[in-house]
């Protein structure tokens, strides 16, 4: 069923939930037939007939008491005893037993992640294929909710309250992930990609995104790092990884080397250009207000932007 994300499982604990869930949804299915069997036969066999009488009347009867309290009791405890089988399973130890592979943190409305060599990204969340990783889900503001249908397990972020999962991804591909809370005007808007890819690839990405990009050496893109500097777009965005999150907005670090919005929007000149000249067009009520800034200067911001590979 691959029309349904939910449906087509691609991490183990994915697959362990969809299972339980395809269980307990053939149990269920098959209950209700025998119920609805019996409902059946016994409406035809036993409806009223002209001269018939009033039927027997059984008063009492031990064996079928017991009969249908232990069926449901021994239904109910089987579907108890898979359900904490699966959930030892799929969930990561909640208290911090060992540290996290990856911090994801959430914030109207973008993903902030924080691997432990220093790397920093956005709403592009690299991970090794076929390897579990921890990952604590945090928030900076709201709840938030990280979900990616198709590897599972679904999380709140709570403000000042983090959670771990397993992110885990059996293949090496690109999943789609967004918020599942309320959590605000572009709560929808707050999407992200999870990319696996095999390790040498991940190890190889990781390493070059802890490295802090090049000075630009072109005349244009010199001018637009200077301008990043005066316009203070530094308030918000951070450049190189390692430096602390400002919190406010997402890191622009290795940002030429991603997509824009999770993906949403291709890492365009013509896209780059128009976030920074009316991001509250592209995605309104996001805290970047909309920059007056001279064309020309423009330029020169998307032309150092795009040095930041
Ligand atoms: Cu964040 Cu909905």
């Amino acid at each position: 069923m691959s029309w349904m994300p939910v449906f087509a499982p691609q991490s183990p604990q994915a697959e362990a939930i969809a299972a339980l869930f395809m269980n307990f949804l053939i149990l269920a299915a098959v209950i209700f037939i025998i119920v609805s069997g019996l409902v059946i036969y016994s409406l035809v066999r036993y409806r009223a007939r002209q001269h018939s009488g009033e039927p027997a009347k059984n008063f009492g009867s031990r064996r079928l008491e017991i009969t249908w309290t232990v069926i449901p009791l021994m239904v109910v405890l089987a579907l108890f005893i898979v359900t904490v089988r699966t959930m030892a399973f799929v969930d990561a130890p909640q208290e911090p037993v060992q540290p996290p592979d990856l911090i994801v943190t959430g914030h109207q409305w973008w993903w902030e992640a924080r691997y432990p060599n220093g790397a920093v990204t956005a709403d592009e969340i690299h991970i090794p294929a076929g390897t579990r990783a921890l990952v604590r889900i945090e928030s900076a503001d709201v709840i938030h909710d990280f979900w990616l249908p198709e590897l599972a397990r679904k999380m709140d972020a709570v403000p000042g309250r983090p959670a771990y999962i397993w992110l885990e991804a059996n293949a090496p591909r690109t999943y789609e992930g967004a918020c599942s809370e309320f959590c605000g005007m572009q709560h929808a808007g707050m999407r992200f990609v999870v990319v696996a890819q095999p390790a040498p690839a991940f190890s190889e990405w990781l390493r070059h995104q802890r490295e802090t990009s090049p000075e630009p050496s072109g005349t244009i893109a010199i001018q637009g790092a200077r301008l990043f500097r005066d316009q203070k777009c530094g308030d918000c965005h951070t450049i190189s990884s390692g430096e602390p999150s400002t919190g406010k907005g997402p890191t622009l670090s290795h940002i030429a080397a991603r997509g824009l919005l999770g993906g949403r929007l291709a890492n365009t000149r013509e896209n780059l250009t128009l976030w920074i000249t009316s991001p509250q067009s592209i995605k309104p009520g996001n805290k970047m207000p909309d920059q007056h800034i001279a064309a020309q200067d423009v330029l020169a911001l998307v032309e150092y932007l795009e040095t930041l590979q």
